[in-house]
């Protein structure tokens, strides 16, 4: 069978058909540019059960045609039409059992009205809220809007917790009231295609599986850059931080992607072991292995301070940090793996970069090391930079690309979003792409303890200044050449927009 009508068939199969996905916090920001049109990119092709309902909830009291507006302002079609009809809301409080009871009558009501059997009126409960109500809610659904007639799903977003003992706090909240099984933590880097394709990559090829060590790899550079700053969600930024916003999740489920074992099959719990084993061979982030940094004012782009969502005008907070990390096994003992993030710097990119050893006793000036690319964003491609001898007379050695980048290799591609594939995997029951209680306990092991001396000034701690616009503070070429980076071939750059080869 196509594998598209496969994953159809699955989500039929596990829901019986018929679905009601309760999207809590439906008036905010994540709903409406995220979780919205995600719901309606599965409706658009077909993987949303016939019948299914969508019913959004919040406090905001709306009308049906506000509400309607406002869910599919995001959606990038002219035809919402369909999908409306399966649209609606509920409003009422996140702390009151009387609104949770509300939802739930309306729930049956609407499970009467489309004949759905007992046994098989499934519910997914839908996140979207700020971490303050997380386990309010999640108490108010389970004593009142939970499913006694057939499963329950629930998924929630970070911010995990900000430290371990305030996630195990969070976890235990909520493993209270739902299992693990029934718990989706997300974790959208988890869902993009080129993290997806990681496993594939390494497991699948042979020459990868095998130069995929100590022997073979000189440091491993994990990189998140944006060329924006807080600009007005600095309230919920000042108190994360980039490492909490990015490093520590996104960057970091990379990392245990491209670090892990190979696990024994590709089932969910097998994969996940596999991450947990690795996250727990990383010892905790020295100070001294970290480079901090926060923007200031350039050419027009104003400082981090300037935001005015900002309360605290002498914030430390740091909005750039590069750090190191180890891995303490027979594989990777020794090879940094850097993992770096920023805010306002001088492009969007994200990327994994694998630089290689020297070649040993090399015949060939000008030959540089090799590196292995998986570009995860924009333009997703996989690219090896290559030595090559210059076409012609010349015996000189140039540095070129084995590439495959997927606009031009896959024309005919449509890659969803992130948020697309993961409600999806919720959907299909499939637990690969989120993160575990135990991934999660490990997580924060690595990184509590700078965190902490981050948060409370510790004398060790430097925070340097960075222009907006930069590619981050002065001292970070220094920083990366500490851990073997060789920039050597830094004249070289990727032609990031090569589409097909001009003909002479
Ligand atoms: C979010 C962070 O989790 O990820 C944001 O809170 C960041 O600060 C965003 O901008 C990046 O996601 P993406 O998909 O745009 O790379």
């Amino acid at each position: 069978m196509d594998p598209i009508q496969e994953m159809r068939r699955q989500v039929c199969e596990e829901l019986h058909g018929s679905v009601t996905i309760v999207v809590l916090g439906a008036s905010g920001d994540l709903a409406k540019k995220k979780t919205y049109p995600a719901l309606f990119g599965l409706f658009k092709n077909g993987f949303l059960p016939e019948n299914t309902r969508i019913v959004g909830y919040a406090r905001t009291k709306m009308t049906q045609e506000d509400y309607l507006k406002r869910v599919t302002q995001y959606i990038k079609s002219d035809d919402t039409t369909e999908f409306q009809k399966i649209l609606s809301y509920v409003s009422g409080q996140y702390d009151q059992d009387e609104s949770f009871q509300q939802l739930d009558k309306f729930i049956l009501d609407s499970e009467e009205e489309r004949h759905i059997q007992v046994g098989k009126r499934h519910r997914v409960f839908y996140m979207a809220l700020p971490p303050s109500v997380f386990i309010t809610v999640a108490q108010g659904l389970k004593k009142n809007t939970y499913a006694k007639q057939g499963l329950n799903r629930i998924v929630v977003e970070k911010p995990f917790g900000h430290d371990s003992e305030s996630s195990a706090h969070l976890a235990k909240e909520l493993g209270a009231c739902f299992t693990e099984e029934e718990t989706f933590r997300i974790d959208h880097y988890l869902g993009k295609e080129m993290v997806k394709n990681v496993m594939m990559v390494r497991f699948a090829n042979i020459f990868f599986s095998q130069i995929w060590n100590r022997s073979n790899i000189d440091n491993i550079q994990i990189t998140f850059k944006e060329p924006f700053g807080t600009e007005g969600r600095g309230g919920y930024f000042d108190e994360f931080g980039i490492i909490r916003d990015v490093i520590q999740n996104h960057l970091l489920q990379v990392m245990s992607l491209i670090a892990m074992e190979r696990p024994i099959s590709t089932d969910a719990e097998d994969i996940r072991d596999e991450k947990v084993k690795v996250l727990k061979c990383i010892p905790p982030i020295s100070v001294n292995d970290a480079l901090l940094g926060q923007y200031i004012a350039e050419n027009g782009k104003p400082s981090y301070l300037d935001d005015v969502t900002i309360k605290n005008k002498d914030s430390l907070t740091p909005t750039f940090a590069a750090l190191v990390l180890f891995v303490q096994n027979e594989r990777w003992e020794g090879v940094p793996f850097v993992l770096k993030a920023g805010k306002a710097l001088n492009e969007a990119k994200v990327e994994v970069r694998i630089q290689f050893r020297n070649v040993a006793g090399s015949l060939y000036n000008g030959a540089a090391r090799n590196e292995l690319v998986l570009r995860v964003q924009p333009d997703e491609a996989v690219y090896i930079k290559f030595n090559n001898k210059q076409p012609g007379l010349s015996y000189q050695t140039i540095q070129t690309e084995l590439d495959l980048t997927y606009q031009n290799r896959y024309t005919d591609m449509a890659i969803p979003d992130a948020y697309e594939s993961l409600i999806l995997d919720v959907l299909r029951n499939d637990h690969s792409n989120f993160v575990r209680d135990d991934e999660l306990v490990a997580a924060w092991k690595i990184f509590t303890p700078l965190l902490h001396k981050i948060d409370a000034h510790h004398s060790d701690i430097k925070l340097s200044n960075y222009k907006y616009g930069s590619r981050g503070p002065a001292e970070l070429d220094n920083f990366m050449k500490r851990y073997g980076y060789d920039r050597s071939n830094v004249c070289y750059s990727w032609p990031v927009q090569s589409v097909a080869p001009k003909k002479e």
